[in-house]
């Protein structure tokens, strides 16, 4: 199984960024703690970590027939892209919605999202243990749906 880990905008701000929201964790400890976690699951796990959109789009258009199932945290293009969600739709890869922050429980305008209802699932409030379900789910939807 082939996952890849997408984080938006200001996810590589993590630890400096509004702690008492996305915690103390930087993204690279996060993203190796997930290495060893898709490791220890016999998964190969990429990330990419990106600011520009148009990045993230080039991104998922890149893992057409070389990525099984993406599990994204698109930050504030969550709210406003369009285009993410056009490019999740072209390579009709799987993909599961994760936020570290409980968005329902914020501003209104966290609330609508134009990725939810295209994916697989959404995770939202949990922390970093939102990613680790999330690619533990993406594990037995890959073998389920092979
Ligand atoms: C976020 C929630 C978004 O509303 C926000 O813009 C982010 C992070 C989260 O992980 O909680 O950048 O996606």
């Amino acid at each position: 199984t082939r996952i890849l880990l997408l984080n938006g905008p200001n996810l590589n701000m993590l630890g400096v960024r509004e702690p008492s929201v996305y915690g103390s964790q930087s993204l690279a400890e996060l993203v190796q703690q997930l290495q060893d976690y898709a490791t220890s699951l016999n998964v190969e796990l990429s990330h990419f970590q990106s600011n520009a959109e148009h990045e993230l789009l080039d991104r998922i258009h890149q893992s057409l027939g070389q990525i099984d199932f993406i599990v994204i945290n698109p930050g504030a293009f969550t709210h406003t892209s369009v285009a993410l969600r056009d490019a999740l739709l072209a390579v009709a890869i799987p993909c599961i919605e994760v936020h570290l922050s409980n968005v329902h429980a914020r501003e209104p305008f966290r609330q609508h999202s134009y990725l939810s209802d295209i994916a697989k699932g959404v995770i939202c409030g949990l922390g970093p243990q939102g990613y680790r379900f999330a690619i533990e789910a993406a594990v037995s939807f890959t073998q389920s749906n092979p």
